[in-house]
């Protein structure tokens, strides 16, 4: 088939690329015409384990093409989708206003008729919207042509996004058209052994809300974690055993359950913030999810916390070595991090920080962190330890995990570690000669 991707963010680089490895006919749009210059030539913006090899690979097969020039790339094209940006916008609802931008120029170009496809996580309702904007159009240019929007949201996880996309649990196509369905169970068969077809085929509103209650209800688990964490710690529970004892039962599974400095990312914050939104829009007032997102706003700070509890507010004279600046590993991705706020907070007490991520400190340089004066990074984990007073781990890099402690020790000015994440054995950490806090356990 004929695909064009309009947008090539994370999503629309992801889905675009792994279509054209399936043998589709992929021209990937964007308005960043460096960005697409780059990727022409193999130059990914961002991080993303695998991506790379295949976008390369599809260019050379010219299954994979990039471009600026959506009204060339829509006379011949079966599907397009729409996968720009939704950021967030100041009262917490999704911003459509590139979404709909985009739906009027597939109004102002098409020629043909066309399945147009919602990928951009949107809010309840937005079909419609873009269904009116294109019809509107149309109507301005006093042609006929047949169109049907549909709502396909990912569920791609940053770090195992073409895994995920490749081999997907399921796939939820929302359209209130039998022949758009119909299309879109075909592009995504290759996907799927004969014997595991997982295409989940609802209407346009069911599938759009499916998106957020999915992030609502992954991000609902891992708050409940952590206030469970919270609570264990003052009653002298260990919430790393309490896991293990309630993620056995089949009905609550092991995962995301794993209590730490709470979720981060391009998803989880924007889309818990903007469900409430749609749900106040009509009225109704989503108690446990406001919930979720409090108790995740305070738990980015409990590391910092126990850091304030051992040393005071004044922290001039301080220096933490940090582990981990990414809001998950296997990303650069620091957007709403716990990092961020971390540091912010110690470097505000007047702490100096040592810092260093495997993939993220481009990113803390330029963006995130630029405003922060008192941090210096470091090209590895272990010459951030040197004239610190205690190690930091944020974010559970594997390359952290089994470090050597002895290192720790000999280079820290005193064996102190606050992780973020629980990656260490607190009886072990004692028997090293560490003093070591965690989550969800007082220090032994
Ligand atoms: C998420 C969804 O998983 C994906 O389906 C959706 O399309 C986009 O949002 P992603 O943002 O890449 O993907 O991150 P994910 O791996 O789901 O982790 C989200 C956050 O939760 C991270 O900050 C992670 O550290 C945190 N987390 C996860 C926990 O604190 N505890 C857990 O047990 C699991």
């Amino acid at each position: 088939m004929n695909l064009t991707i309009i947008g090539t963010g994370y999503v629309g680089l992801v889905s675009g690329t792994c279509f054209a490895e399936m043998g589709n006919n992929v021209t990937c749009i964007d308005i960043d015409s460096k960005k697409i210059e780059g990727l022409k030539n193999g130059i990914i913006p961002i991080y993303e384990p695998g991506l790379e090899s295949i976008v390369k690979q599809n260019i050379k097969n010219k299954t994979l093409h990039f471009s600026t020039d959506l009204k060339d790339s829509l006379k011949k094209c079966d599907i397009a989708f729409i996968a720009v940006g939704t950021p967030m916008g100041q009262d917490g609802s999704a911003d459509l206003k590139y979404v709909l931008q985009v739906a009027k120029e597939i109004g102002e170009y098409m020629t043909s008729s066309l399945i147009v496809v919602d990928k951009s996580t949107v809010p309840v309702g937005t079909a419609d919207k873009v269904k009116a904007t294109i019809q509107k159009e149309l109507d301005n240019r006093n042609i006929d042509l047949s169109f049907d929007v549909v709502s396909n949201p990912e569920f791609l996880k940053e770090g195992d996004a073409i895994s995920d996309f490749m081999k997907p649990d399921r796939v939820v196509i929302g359209s209130n058209s039998e022949e758009a369905t119909k299309i879109m169970r075909q592009l995504y068969k290759p996907f799927f052994r004969v014997t595991t077809d997982r295409v989940i085929a609802m209407d346009v509103r069911s599938a759009e809300m499916t998106k957020y209650v999915a992030n609502a209800m992954l991000a609902t688990k891992i708050s409940f974690m952590n206030e469970i964490a919270n609570i264990c710690e003052i009653i002298g529970a260990d919430v790393n055993k309490v896991r293990i004892g309630i993620g056995s039962d089949s009905r609550i599974g092991y995962s995301f359950i794993y209590p730490g400095s709470g979720y981060g990312g391009s998803c989880f914050p924007k889309d818990v913030k903007a469900l409430q939104r749609t749900a106040q829009e009509h009225g109704y007032s989503p108690k446990l999810i406001e919930a979720v997102e409090e108790v995740n706003d305070k738990q980015k700070l409990v590391i910092a916390n126990k850091i304030i509890e051992k040393y005071g507010t004044d922290l001039k004279g301080k220096t933490f070595a940090i582990w981990g600046l990414s809001f998950k590993p296997g990303t650069d991705d620091m957007r709403e991090a716990p990092a961020i706020y971390i540091i912010k907070k110690l470097t505000e007490m007047g702490a100096k920080i040592h810092a260093y991520d495997p993939k993220a400190m481009d990113e803390a340089k330029h963006f995130y962190l630029k405003d922060v004066k008192n941090i210096e990074y470091f090209s590895s984990k272990y010459e951030t330890l040197k004239n610190s007073d205690a190690m930091i781990l944020l974010t559970e890099w594997k390359e952290f995990r089994s470090p050597d402690f002895e290192e720790l020790k000999l280079q820290l000015k005193e064996p102190i570690i606050f992780d973020g994440r629980n990656q260490y054995n607190d009886e072990l950490m004692k028997g090293r000669g560490f003093e070591y806090y965690q989550i969800g356990k007082k220090t032994i």
